[in-house]
């Protein structure tokens, strides 16, 4: 055990609203700062983008393809906090006559959640006034979080919890030397990290404080429903990476093959499971939790369904 599960609960919504008060930023004043993206930059750095992957690109090409995977970065972000914030703004209500700290985290929580997706939408535009014409995100938002929030909620806050860490590892990857990277796009890693990190502490507390009221049957259904919604990810995976290397292939300025046409579609999907499923998965805080929840059995369920995705 170490020193922060000795803390009480209501302390750790306490401490998640002053942090959250202590680390608030602006999009404008503290992110963009009034910059712009330049094309010569890197924008996801090589441990993310997986550049070492797309063996048969040149090193213009592969900055080329992290600009593609930042902006579906922005993307995929924009997506995932959709149902998550209507998750959390559902959770909420367990609060409203209760710990009032812990309400005020939460509407802290969904509040930021608004404002990170606002900021996506800006790093989405700014990104396409740079690239060529043609890229194509046509993953509705809405219709998927209709679809997450058909599940059970021990499902939905396993997913949330998984994605909330990995941000975390994402902001210390874009740390990580790696000549070219964008200051602009290491500040977008930088100031969501700042947030997410409450979340992520959030996400356990409400995970933990919901699955205690289920029953085993009801836990045992849910993981199942765990893995529909990870298909469910890797689904959009594939038809982003698709899309993705599609644009790519018309852009490049030179005609691709049909075998490195489906080297590089392969390589996008690698690089989006990398990160958005496995590096969530594979988050030494995400696998704590998730097996003080869950039995032997329901673990090695997952991690057969985790092993499939590679
Ligand atoms: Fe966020
Ligand atoms: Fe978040």
């Amino acid at each position: 055990m170490n020193a922060i599960d000795k803390i009480p609960n209501s302390e750790r919504y306490e401490r998640c609203v002053e942090t959250s008060r202590r680390v608030r930023w602006d999009i404008d004043e503290d992110v963009i700062r009034g910059r712009r993206f330049d094309p010569e930059h890197k924008f996801l750095p090589d441990g993310l983008s997986l550049a070492e992957a797309f063996t048969t690109l040149s090193v213009e090409e592969k900055r080329f393809v992290s600009q593609i995977q930042g902006r579906t970065y922005a993307n995929i972000f924009g997506l995932v906090e959709r149902f998550i914030n209507a998750k959390v703004l559902e959770l909420s209500h367990d609060h409203w006559f209760g710990d009032q700290v812990a309400l005020e985290a939460l509407i802290r929580f969904s509040d930021e959640e608004l404002k990170h997706q606002a900021l996506f939408r800006r790093i989405d535009a700014m990104i396409g006034e740079m690239l060529p014409e043609g890229y194509r995100f046509d993953i509705d938002a809405n219709v998927v979080a209709h679809a997450v929030l058909g599940k059970s909620t021990w499902a939905v806050l396993a997913l949330t919890l998984h994605i909330e860490l990995f941000t975390q590892l994402h902001y210390r990857q874009s740390i990580e030397p790696d000549a070219g990277l964008s200051e602009l796009f290491k500040d977008v890693f930088l100031y969501h990290w700042k947030e997410e990190s409450q979340h992520a502490i959030l996400d356990e507390l409400e995970w933990v404080r919901h699955d205690a009221g289920l029953t085993p049957q009801q836990r045992d259904r849910a993981v199942d429903e765990f893995i529909e919604l990870v298909a469910a990810v890797d689904g959009i995976l594939r038809t982003q990476a698709n899309a993705d290397a599609a644009y790519f292939i018309a852009s490049c300025g030179r005609a691709v093959g049909e075998t490195d046409a489906r080297a590089i579609e392969a390589a996008f999907l690698k690089a989006y499971r990398w990160q958005y499923i496995h590096s969530g998965a594979q988050h030494p805080q995400f696998t704590k939790v998730l097996s003080l929840l869950i039995t032997e059995g329901q673990g090695q369920r997952i991690a057969a369904a985790l092993a499939t995705l590679q």
